[in-house]
């Protein structure tokens, strides 16, 4: 092989991953912006993690405010709750939780999933 033919050979691999590459991402952007079943379980798994040292985070513990915090269900089923209002409050801090710096990714799981614990 010639050291042409071996430079030709070399850039036409790298073409050929740009282009996997290429077709890789354009398969990554069709998938729907927000999955709503794969939010709920990464928000469940969040919850269990940073959340379920204070609040009771599913429906198998009390429906109640427990220590003045408020469980995921309680949480759930408040009137007025909605998709908008719920990771607008996790965006602000409080005087009693404190702030975990969640991302807006976490925000959105997190909130799918303590939707999904409403009452039908
Ligand atoms: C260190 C304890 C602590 C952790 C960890 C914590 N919280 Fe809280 N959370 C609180 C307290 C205390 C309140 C009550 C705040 C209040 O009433 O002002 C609260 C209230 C809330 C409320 C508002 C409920 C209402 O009154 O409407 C939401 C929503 C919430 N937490 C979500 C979360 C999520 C999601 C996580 C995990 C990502 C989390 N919290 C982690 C202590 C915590």
């Amino acid at each position: 092989m010639s050291h042409t033919e071996r430079r030709l050979s070399v850039s036409s691999t790298i073409i050929a991953l740009a282009i996997a590459g290429t077709v890789l991402q354009a398969k990554a952007d069709t998938i729907p912006a927000s999955p709503v079943h794969s939010d709920v379980a990464e928000g469940d798994r969040l919850a269990h993690t940073l959340c379920v040292s204070c609040h009771v985070v599913d429906t198998i513990g009390p429906l109640i405010r427990t220590d003045r915090v408020p469980s995921f269900s309680w949480i759930a089923n408040q009137e007025g709750l909605t998709r908008t209002t719920l990771p607008a409050w996790l965006n602000r801090s409080h005087e009693r939780m404190p702030d975990l710096s969640l991302t807006r990714d976490e925000i959105r799981e997190v909130s799918a999933y303590i939707l999904s614990l409403r009452r039908k």
